[in-house]
């Protein structure tokens, strides 16, 4: 299995689990980026973001949101009263996935073997973070911990028992930055439903 061990007892803090992901080559999607995008926040942190997979900006700045998707993100938490500093941000693809289109790099959805050769260092952040609320970001975070029957619809902003902690699902910042009038979403509405699920993690922490 092209799968790496990374037991938390061999990278027993996250700088060592960052420092291990940092040489990953599970899958090919390190080819043509410039590295690994590892979580940030701290270790102590009672709230963690899992998102897809870092964007132009996120790989260019190795740092998870903070590009357009992360903007949105920040205004969206303050809203709900959520300080990002104390929230652990990471992603379930630590890669950026991408095609090329002259010289733009244009995301592309990770495969499920992408996310599966991820997994290791996505568990190992949640055994050494361990935070009491979860809070997936779209359908690729959120298959990824609760599994292929997983639909956003539906189930966004409902919270739930996982894996000894609490998971609240909701929709990923990028589908606001891509609603289609054209297809019924009003970006307004959409972004209004996001705040509300942010805030229903924010209740959970008390
Ligand atoms: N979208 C994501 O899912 N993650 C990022 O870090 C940036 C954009």
């Amino acid at each position: 299995s092209p799968t790496p061990s990374v037991a938390v007892s061999e990278a027993p803090t996250l700088d060592d689990l960052r420092d291990r992901a940092a040489g990953c080559t599970a899958c090919e999607l390190y080819e043509g980026t410039t590295g690994t995008v590892f979580g940030t926040g701290p270790a102590t942190a009672r709230l963690m973001f899992v998102g897809e997979q870092p964007g132009d900006q996120e790989d260019r700045q190795l740092s998870p949101f903070v590009g357009p998707a992360g903007k949105l993100l920040d205004d969206a938490l303050v809203e709900a009263g959520i300080a990002r500093e104390d929230a652990y941000v990471t992603n379930a693809v630590k890669h950026f996935s991408f095609r090329r289109q002259g010289n733009r790099r244009i995301h592309q959805t990770p495969k499920v073997g992408h996310v599966r050769a991820c997994r290791p260092w996505l568990d190992g952040e949640l055994a050494l973070v361990r935070p009491h609320v979860v809070v997936t970001l779209g359908a690729t975070a959120g298959k990824a911990l609760l599994g292929s029957s997983f639909r956003i619809t539906g189930e966004r902003g409902t919270a739930r028992e996982w894996e000894g902690t609490t998971l609240v699902p909701t929709i990923h910042p990028s589908a606001i930055l891509r609603a289609d009038p054209a297809r019924g979403q009003d970006g307004d509405e959409m972004r209004e439903g996001f705040v509300a699920d942010l805030r229903v993690a924010a209740a959970l922490l008390g």
